[in-house]
Formats: C-alpha cells, structure tokens, sequence
C-alpha cells in the first residue's frame, strides 16, 4: 500500500470559470486534477459541445502553471445523442476562448476524421473522447486516435456508465479494460473511463495521483474512487453557498446603489 498523502489541487483552490449544463460536472475535480498531475503539453478533446470539460482542462493549466496548449475538435452541429444545435453554442465557446485562454486554446470545427492529419503521431499526452456515444463511433475514435497519442499519455472516455438507449461507451470500454494493463473507471455521474497508454518514460517519481489510479491495490482504487464522489458533492455544494451568499448580498444592498458585485465566479456565472 502506498504510503503517500494526497490532497488534491481541487480541494484547495477549484472554482469553476466555465459553468454550463452538462453531465460532465461530476469529473470537474477530476480533470482539474489530472491536468496538474500529468502536466500535458499537447490536449486534445473530441467533442466539446458548451466546452465544460473543454474550459476546465484551460483553466487547470493557466491556474497549475503548465505551458500547453488545449485543442476542441468538434463539427459543433450535434449528434443523435445530443440532438441538432444552432451556431450560438459554438459562437459562445469561441468568446469564451478568446476572452480566457487566447494563444492556448484551438477550436477545429470540423469532423473528427477531418482533423487527423493535424496531429503528428505520438504527440497527444492527453485524449479525451466524447463524441458520439454509440459502441461503433467510440471504437472508431479510439482506433483512428490512439496512435496520436505518445506512449505514457492518457485517453479518457466520458459516459462509459450510461446504459441507456443505444449508448455503447460502457461496452467499449469494458472490453478495453480486460485488453489494456492500465485502466481505471469513475462510475459516478455518467462515469468516465481513464486508460494509460503503454510505454514512456516510468523512471521519474510517478505523481501520487497517477500512482492511485492505476495502483494493483484494489483498496486504494476503491478510495480514489469514493474521493471523487465526495469532491464532486464539494464543489456543487459549495457553489450552492456561494449563490446563497451573492443572494443575500443582494438582499442586504436594499434602496439599490446600483448592481451587486462579486468576485466568486461560480456565483456570477449560476
Ligand atoms: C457529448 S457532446 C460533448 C460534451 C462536452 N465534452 C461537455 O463537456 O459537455 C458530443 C459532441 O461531439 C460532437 N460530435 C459527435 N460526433 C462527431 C464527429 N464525428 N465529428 C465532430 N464532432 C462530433 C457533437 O457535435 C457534440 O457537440
């Protein structure tokens, strides 16, 4: 059993400057994490829609001081899960990008498929696979993307918990977890699969956080997993006080002087 103490970087500091509705927002903390573990100089995220996974991976790497830089690919016209959606959604992630993360963020809308040759092979540390949730397109996307990414780099698959219609990430990634030596499943929310390519340089202290995740220890990973239940809980619960907060601030400004202000971002942003 490892004898390392871990207190995640989204305990102490993590407020979101993105929030939108997705069912993403159970692995907030998570991918807050993960970023200042792994330290990725090259992201890459299939599938951004409204950008909340998108912004948080930013956010981690401006608030971990990490040099990288995050690429969207997304035909921003929806799917059959997510249904058609009109261009204000990508107009509203390009203000975002712009006005917040200028000079590290890239938005590719186009296809998937269309965007391969952009990317040398082996240089994606991090791939995050959220398109079409069906058993096919996510073996598609893992198959066309996995040599892009360098040996050692991480891929997650969001929705691998979701067993309804005809989602088939579950399937997919089950059957990735009897073929690949080093995986690991979130199973709250709508889960989120972590896979760990093969290779790279293992010689360097590993972070404690990547020590968890794919520790033989099935103690630990239960607890990594329980952590991140609660972490999720922390968050939504704190943003609930902090629009409590900003309501009753504005209840105290009575006789307005004008509009309440707040510097907590998750409030402004509710
Ligand atoms: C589930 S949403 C992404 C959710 C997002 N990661 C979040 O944090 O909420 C899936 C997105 O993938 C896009 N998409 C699905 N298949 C695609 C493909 N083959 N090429 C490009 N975009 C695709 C859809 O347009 C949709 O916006």
């Amino acid at each position: 059993m490892s004898t390392n103490i871990y207190f995640p970087p989204s305990l102490q500091r993590f407020e979101p400057k993105r929030m939108v509705f997705s069912t993403w927002v159970d692995h907030l903390p998570f991918a807050y994490d993960l970023i200042e573990a792994i330290r990725p100089k090259m992201t890459v995220e299939l599938g951004v829609y409204n950008g909340l996974s998108f912004f948080t991976f930013c956010q981690s790497l401006i608030e971990n001081d990490i040099e990288g830089v995050c690429y969207g690919v997304d035909c921003w016209e929806g799917d059959v899960h997510t249904d058609a959606y009109d261009d204000s959604i990508y107009q509203d992630v390009a203000t975002h990008a712009r006005d917040h993360y200028r000079g590290i963020t890239y938005l590719l809308k186009m296809y998937f498929n269309e965007a391969l040759n952009h990317f040398e092979d082996e240089t994606v540390d991090l791939l995050h696979i959220d398109g079409l949730h069906t058993y096919e397109a996510v073996q598609e996307d893992f198959t066309n993307w996995y040599p892009k990414v360098r040996p050692g780099g991480i891929v997650l698959f969001h929705d691998v918990m979701a067993r309804i219609k005809d989602f088939g990430a579950w399937r997919y990634f089950d059957e990735l977890q009897q073929s690949q030596p080093e995986t690991f499943r979130f199973d709250h929310g709508f889960g989120l699969g972590v896979l760990r390519k093969p290779g790279g340089d293992r010689t360097a202290p590993e972070h404690p956080l990547l020590q968890l995740l794919f520790s033989e220890d099935e103690d630990e990973r239960r607890k990594l997993k329980q952590l991140y239940v609660h972490a999720s809980h922390f968050l939504e619960a704190r943003r609930q006080a902090n629009r409590f907060k900003a309501m009753a601030g504005k209840g105290n400004k009575k006789g307005g002087q004008g509009k309440t202000e707040t510097s907590d971002p998750a409030a402004q942003q509710a």
